[in-house]
């Protein structure tokens, strides 16, 4: 049983990464501001008497010496809260650099003065425009001029995020980063600040064509969150590598699913999927600087982990799907 903390513990990824570290027999305390995520996606981990949630700001030490009130001593920090979504980038960038650099710092800060092992949610928007693919923990980060646009707020954060945790590696802090590939699957917000798998369900819902930016053939890996929490466990729980036994510290882990799919066939997925629902595709709009393709290099996650991807894209659209109709 560990003592783990989690921010972001109430978005997407990170309530179910709680649910599975609960399921697992650990102590968990999430902390999260509900500046995304949602009390309703702790319905089911707040049932667990392993669990507590602070509500607090993941930049200021106060909800971390809360939780640590709770848990007496801190084995592991999950940093997962971050300002995430396309149409932040552009539109937030300065709140996107502050809260995605300072909640990293502070997190680091406090796993490092508490002697705990420390897991970073970077992104594959950390390596920027790089067209190397698959992308891999060697690839280099290229970003463009910021005059043209400020879609790498993130990206570069994300980066900076990196930077860090391998100054604190350097430093003699057991701390490992995790790069999940277009997490999808239930909880994911179909609003316009949202992700393409939910806001391709949430058009199919509200009877509206499905909108496929550009021209529809850039490609993503998606990757369903069952697997990416899959991933995050084992790279916050495992003590060395899973095959050869070697420190984890300064490794980095992309999570991504083999299959690589265009967005065209991914709403034509979707409407096969709700059958008789279906609605028509419309193609145009998107962001500056999108990239034409993200494929990640798995191979440290499945030496190292001993992870791979389980759950197909067909498969794990049509669990989304029946997850909308059992909503309440
Ligand atoms: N979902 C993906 O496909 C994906 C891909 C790459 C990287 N990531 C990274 O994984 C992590 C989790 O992503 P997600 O998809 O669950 O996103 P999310 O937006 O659902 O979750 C992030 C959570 O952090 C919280 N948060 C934001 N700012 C905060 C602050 N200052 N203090 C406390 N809480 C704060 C939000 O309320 C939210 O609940 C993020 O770091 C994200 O950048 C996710």
């Amino acid at each position: 049983m560990s003592r783990i903390v989690v921010t972001g513990g109430a978005g997407f990824l990170g309530s179910s990464l709680c649910e599975r570290l609960l399921a697992e027999g650990h102590r968990v305390v999430a902390i999260d501001d509900f500046s995304r995520g949602t009390s309703a996606n702790l319905s089911e981990a707040i049932k667990n008497g392993n669990f507590a949630f602070i509500e607090g700001n993941a930049c200021d030490p106060t909800p971390y010496l809360a939780a640590l009130e709770r848990l007496e001593a801190v084995d592991t920090v999950y940093h997962m809260a971050a300002i995430n979504g396309t149409k932040l980038f552009h539109e937030q960038a300065r709140r996107v650099i502050d809260i995605n650099i300072n909640a990293t710092l502070m997190s680091l800060q406090m796993a490092e003065s508490w002697g705990a092992r420390y897991v970073l949610a970077s992104s594959p928007e950390a390596l920027g425009i790089t067209e190397e693919m698959p992308l891999s923990h060697t690839s280099f980060s290229r970003f463009p001029p910021a005059s043209l646009h400020q879609r790498f707020a993130y990206g570069a954060s994300k980066y900076l995020d990196e930077v860090m945790v391998h100054h604190a590696v350097g430093q003699g802090m057991d701390a490992r980063i995790v790069r999940p590939f277009n997490g999808y699957g239930p909880r994911l917000i179909g609003t316009d600040e949202g992700q393409v798998v939910a806001m391709m369900f949430s058009a199919v819902l509200n009877s509206e064509s499905i909108n496929v930016h550009g021209d529809g053939q850039q490609t993503r890996s998606f990757t369903h969150v069952d697997d990416l929490v899959d991933g995050f466990v084992r790279a916050g729980t495992l003590d060395g590598s899973h095959s050869t036994g070697e420190p984890l510290a300064g490794l980095t882990f992309n999570l991504a699913n083999d299959e690589e799919i265009n967005m065209l066939d991914l709403a034509q997925h979707v409407n096969e999927i709700v059958g008789s629902l279906a609605v028509e595709l419309t193609l145009g709009g998107g962001y500056h600087g999108d990239s034409r393709r993200r494929t990640g290099d798995t191979s440290p996650a499945v030496t190292h982990l001993g992870w791979s991807p389980s759950v197909t894209i067909h498969e794990g659209l049509r669990r989304v799907w029946k997850a909308l109709h059992s909503q309440p």
